[in-house]
């Protein structure tokens, strides 16, 4: 009977308690392999992605590419297959492109799932196919890069610019990005084009800064950051530019399985 009570009562109280937030919540679902290399993925980083994460590449689903947000986010991820099939720590993978298949939420690249097994264990769990996983979000390591852009070839400077945004860090996720000449309170709203390359056709003279607007998470606010300049009047197209901030927020997320133990 007592026992039944407190059952109830913290039932309710599960109900009525604010959700909590979570840096890292702890998702469990089935990922698979692909043996082409996503140097072609649709967050468009090409060759770029092959020095991120250890080259170690990951396509998610719709929910988890969310048209482009999602590039560039870092998942530490983990098999859960029986027969000591799998590394106890998982490994860390870089979002770069997406796929359709919703049951699944990852299709890893062929090396990425190698380093989900286990000592010798491999060829077993590639043969498995389809493998259950655990994951959760964490912040990305570039070590020391900042943030930066990659001015796109099909940029035409000042009627068209299009920038790829590289080595954003943290655990969050750029929602817009604003762009104005150095000097100027006028700030012009980019579109994001697809993956991570955003663009504009408004004309653009003189040297540009940026500004990035990244969800802070559970309490839906959001943080600014303004660069002071990152482009020079005279950019080039496929040159990369520093823009001299690093982002580290982490937005936090609601979930039943928060998951702040390392493995
Ligand atoms: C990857 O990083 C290495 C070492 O920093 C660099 O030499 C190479 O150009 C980079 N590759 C790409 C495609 O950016
Ligand atoms: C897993 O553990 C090994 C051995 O301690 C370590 O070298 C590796 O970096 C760890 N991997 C991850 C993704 O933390
Ligand atoms: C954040 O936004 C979502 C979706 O709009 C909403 O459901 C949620 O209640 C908001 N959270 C807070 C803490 O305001
Ligand atoms: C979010 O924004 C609200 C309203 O502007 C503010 O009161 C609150 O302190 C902010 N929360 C955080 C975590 O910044
Ligand atoms: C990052 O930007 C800061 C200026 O904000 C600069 O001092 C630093 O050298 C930059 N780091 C790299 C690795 O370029």
């Amino acid at each position: 009977m007592t026992f039944i009570f407190i059952v109830q009562l913290s039932f309710l109280f599960m109900l009525l308690s604010p959700a909590s937030a979570c840096d890292r919540c702890l998702y469990r679902s089935k990922a698979t392999y692909s043996t082409s290399q996503f140097t072609s993925g649709s967050c468009g980083y090409g060759q770029l992605a092959l020095n991120f994460s250890r080259g170690l590449q990951a396509a998610a689903q719709p929910s988890l590419y969310k048209e482009g947000a999602g590039c560039g986010a870092c998942f530490k991820v983990r098999c859960m297959h029986p027969g000591g099939f799998c590394k106890s720590n998982g490994t860390n993978v870089m979002l770069t492109n997406s796929h359709g298949d919703s049951s699944r939420d990852f299709v890893l690249e062929r090396n990425a799932m190698i380093e989900l097994a286990s000592e010798g264990k491999s060829e077993d769990l590639l043969k498995v196919g389809v493998v259950d996983i655990v994951y959760k979000r964490v912040p990305c390591d570039h070590q020391n890069h900042n943030l930066s852009v990659r001015v796109e070839e099909a940029s035409n400077g000042p009627y068209y610019l299009a920038i790829k945004i590289l080595y954003q860090g943290g655990q969050t996720e750029i929602t817009s990005v604003g762009i104005a000449t150095v000097g100027s309170r006028s700030w012009t709203t980019m579109r994001r084009s697809y993956g991570a390359v955003w663009d504009t056709n408004k004309m653009l003279t003189g040297p540009l800064k940026l500004r990035f607007l990244v969800k802070s998470g559970f309490t839906n606010n959001s943080t600014s950051y303004e660069t002071p300049k990152v482009l020079p009047s005279d950019w080039k197209s496929g040159l990369i530019y520093d823009a001299g901030i690093q982002i580290k927020d982490i937005a936090q997320e609601n979930c039943h399985h928060c998951d702040e133990s390392t493995w």
